[in-house]
């Protein structure tokens, strides 16, 4: 791969700024060329910062800078309209997670994807970092894992701001956005559950007006009779998130940085510490994006393989709404 891919940044926000722009600065196929954001402001800070034009319409981003592939980091309830301007102009995408924000549109977009020609890519970064690619070769020592408990937790002081305290913007609150991460880890170890029966709360701040839940608590179970749960919220500390899978010869408990192989009575057989815990994953995510632009590997997470996201979604919503257990198999559209 000679010639570097031309990337482009849309929505300027703290992921962008956090792991997108260093990365592409980090990265060894793509370069930067040009970024945009609604915010004419942030728009032009990022312009600035980064010697590249900066544009406030990704229609006219498009047409004049011409970019390979765009890296959209906007709030939830942009997504579709960026991945159709995309798709329009023939431009490859890849896409801060969530991939959709229920089913019906995650079938469309999947559609339109497909037609237009184009790939799509959703950042799961968990699966470039060894630490989780390790945790898969461990859980093959614990027998058929009989329980599965996730934690993802941290605090965020004010859980209304902005469009994250908006279901209607987020499409649902911590489940559906850093939850993101520990259901695409369930899939990628043990598959999509058979049941699901989720609460959710948004009383962490009393008064303060707000409709995208802070907490969420997922039972699920397998037909297999492995059984478990998630736990996930944005406004409990202490920042913490664990993934722990049981079966008759131990444990795999995998943190970030960190894998555990324990015995049944909890005693450490082995492990494995990542240091730093995060040094590269934004730079490893958009090199393997340009290899799949190359046709040199398949693509790790498109379109299809998030069909199962948003319908674990939909049924952990269903759930709440109605008081009973929900099939997400029902919910693929
Ligand atoms: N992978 C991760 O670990 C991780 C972490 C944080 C956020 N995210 C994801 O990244 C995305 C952005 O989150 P964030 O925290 O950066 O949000 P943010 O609110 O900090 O930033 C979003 C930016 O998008 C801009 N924007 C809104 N609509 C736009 C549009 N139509 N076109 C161009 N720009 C637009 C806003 O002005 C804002 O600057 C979300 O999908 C979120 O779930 C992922």
């Amino acid at each position: 791969m000679s010639v570097l891919k031309r990337a482009a940044v849309v929505g300027l926000g703290g992921q962008a700024q956090e792991d997108h722009l260093p990365g592409l600065a980090d990265c060894q196929f793509a370069g930067l060329v040009a970024v945009c954001d609604t915010d004419p402001d942030r728009a032009a800070a990022q312009a600035a910062a980064y010697a590249v034009p900066g544009f406030t319409d990704l229609k006219v981003l498009l047409d004049e800078a011409r970019p390979d592939f765009v890296i959209a980091a906007v709030p939830h309830h942009a997504g579709r309209e960026v991945i159709q301007a995309c798709a329009a102009a023939g431009v490859h995408v890849m896409k801060e997670k969530p991939f959709a924000t229920d089913p019906g549109e995650a079938a469309e977009l999947a559609a339109l994807c497909a037609s237009a020609g184009i790939e799509l890519m959703v950042t799961v970064q968990r699966r470039f970092h060894p630490i989780y690619t390790a945790a898969l070769q461990l859980l093959e020592q614990i027998g058929t894992p009989y329980l599965v408990e996730g934690r993802y937790t941290f605090h965020c002081p004010d859980p209304a701001a902005g469009w994250r305290g908006r279901a209607e913007l987020a499409g649902g609150g911590c489940l559906m956005d850093m939850g993101y991460h520990l259901i695409d880890l369930l899939f990628w170890y043990l598959g999509l559950p058979d049941r699901v029966l989720a609460d959710t709360s948004a009383r962490a701040a009393p008064g303060v007006d707000y409709d995208a839940e802070d907490t969420a608590l997922v039972h699920l179970a397998y037909d297999s009779g492995l059984y478990g749960s998630l736990l996930i919220s944005r406004s409990a500390g202490p920042k913490t998130e664990r993934l722990t899978v049981t079966g008759p010869r131990g444990a795999v408990v995998v943190e970030r940085g960190a894998v555990r192989w324990l015995d049944p009575a909890g005693a450490l057989i082995e492990s494995l510490t990542r240091e730093p815990a995060w040094p590269a994953a934004a730079a490893a995510q958009i090199d393997c994006f340009c290899r799949v632009l190359d046709g040199q590997r398949p693509n790790p997470s498109g379109p299809s393989a998030h069909l199962a996201h948003a319908a674990f979604l939909a049924a952990a919503y269903a759930s709440r709404a109605t008081a009973t257990t929900c099939d997400p198999k029902e919910f693929l559209a």
